[in-house]
């Protein structure tokens, strides 16, 4: 069997929404304490629904593929739902990847919260905070 999926594979080859939005409503920008790869996210918002997404990143193969992914399967939902996306719901739905990979897809799903919580930041929405336990958004750090 191949190691990466055809999805994997589809995803990496031609990422959706690369690139940055200049007047993002929320943006998380994390890294990977693993290999030191970074991520940055930007999220489009109105009405609490999420109405574009577009991530850069600087790693490997398997977190352009879940970031990718990530990113397309948060569109057009409600900011709370993007919330709730999981590493292992953007795996699952690129058909699985090797063991040794799976921490890339946590970068995505870090990406995610952190922009949400940059948006709650800026537009003073209260939230709880155990949501986005351990999530570091560098963006948003003045250290
Ligand atoms: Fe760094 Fe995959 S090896 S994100």
């Amino acid at each position: 069997m191949a190691l990466y999926s055809d999805k994997v594979m589809d995803h990496f080859q031609n990422p959706r929404n690369v690139g940055k939005i200049e007047d993002a409503d929320g943006i998380g920008e994390v890294g990977n304490a693993k290999c030191g790869d970074i991520m940055r996210m930007y999220l489009k918002i109105d009405d609490g629904v999420i109405t574009d997404c577009k991530f850069n990143t600087f790693g490997c193969g398997s977190a352009i593929a879940t970031s990718s992914m990530a990113t397309e399967m948060i569109k057009g939902k409600k900011v709370e739902e993007a919330l709730e996306l999981s590493n292992k719901a953007v795996v699952e739905a690129l058909d699985g990847l090797p063991a040794h990979k799976i921490h890339c897809s946590v970068l995505a799903e870090e990406a995610v919260k952190a922009a949400v919580k940059d948006y709650y930041d800026k537009n003073g929405i209260e939230y709880d905070q155990e949501k986005f336990k351990g999530v570091h958004n560098c963006e948003a750090c003045e250290a």
